[in-house]
């Protein structure tokens, strides 16, 4: 059996040119499935707010739902990393508050990595985080804690000019001493500039193969919803139709 997957073994994969596995997580049995299945990271995004909470976006979700989660998805991580997001208004107002919300994910619920969404603003807090001996996973491209101010979700780095602002973020963010990036909705040949420009992986969500990683969503993953999934999803089973076929049976 594979050791404990920490952020050095994950900047050693990108050595390596091997891929890295990421999927979002929110409860106790499906991270021992994670565990089984041998993903590299189980990360407990602020996308359980809409995937599991029923919120509108992820602007609704609190520090507190994101621990009650992580309490949760703890219990069933071995070998892999643990990520969980740092929720919208939990590392923006000061990094004096930042870091002691980063440190209440570890200590209240064994979060081994924190996630933040920005670019060169957001070096600061990662720095300071970081040097409270807490990993840090950042996030560039789209990211969905800035839809307000983006007025919507649409594709990024299509042209030079992001491409040179989106390497820029990327190469702060890595001086800051995050060990990863998540890259979202960001132009595929950009995503692939991105990640040969710095040596720390690049995990891809609707940004093309050539990221050193991916990550997904679960309820996208096994098809949890009736409709269509994202363009960007990779849906691997539709288990909403086997739910609903049992639901129905025992009705
Ligand atoms: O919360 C989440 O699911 C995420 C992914 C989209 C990367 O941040």
């Amino acid at each position: 059996m594979a050791g404990k997957i920490t952020s050095v073994e994950l900047i050693r994969k990108k050595e390596r040119g091997e891929k890295i596995v990421v999927v979002t997580c929110y409860d106790y049995p499906s991270a021992i499935l994670m565990e089984e299945a041998g993903i590299d990271v189980i990360f407990v995004g602020d996308s359980v707010g809409s995937n599991v909470l029923g919120y509108e976006s992820t602007l609704s979700v609190t520090l507190d739902d994101i621990l009650h989660h992580c309490k949760a998805v703890r219990r069933g991580v071995k070998n892999a990393m643990f990520l969980a997001d740092m929720p919208y208004m939990s590392y923006q107002v000061s990094i004096e508050e930042a870091v002691r919300n980063a440190g209440r994910l570890v200590k209240e619920a064994g979060v081994e990595a924190v996630k933040l969404e920005g670019g060169e603003e957001i070096a600061p807090t990662i720095k300071r985080i970081v040097q409270a001996g807490i990993p840090v996973m950042g996030h560039i491209g789209l990211m969905p804690q800035h839809l307000l101010a983006h007025g919507g979700f649409k594709m990024t780095g299509k042209t030079d000019a992001d491409r040179l602002r989106l390497i820029a973020a990327a190469e702060a963010i890595q001086d800051a001493g995050a060990f990863s990036i998540t890259l979202e909705l960001v132009d595929h040949d950009t995503a692939e500039a991105v990640s040969r420009s710095i040596h720390i992986p690049t995990i891809g969500i609707g940004s093309g193969p050539r990221c050193d990683g991916q990550v997904q969503v679960y309820h996208d993953l096994v098809g949890y919803y009736g409709g269509d999934p994202f363009r960007h999803a990779s849906q691997y089973t539709k288990l909403a139709d086997s739910v609903s076929v049992a639901l129905k049976r025992y009705a």
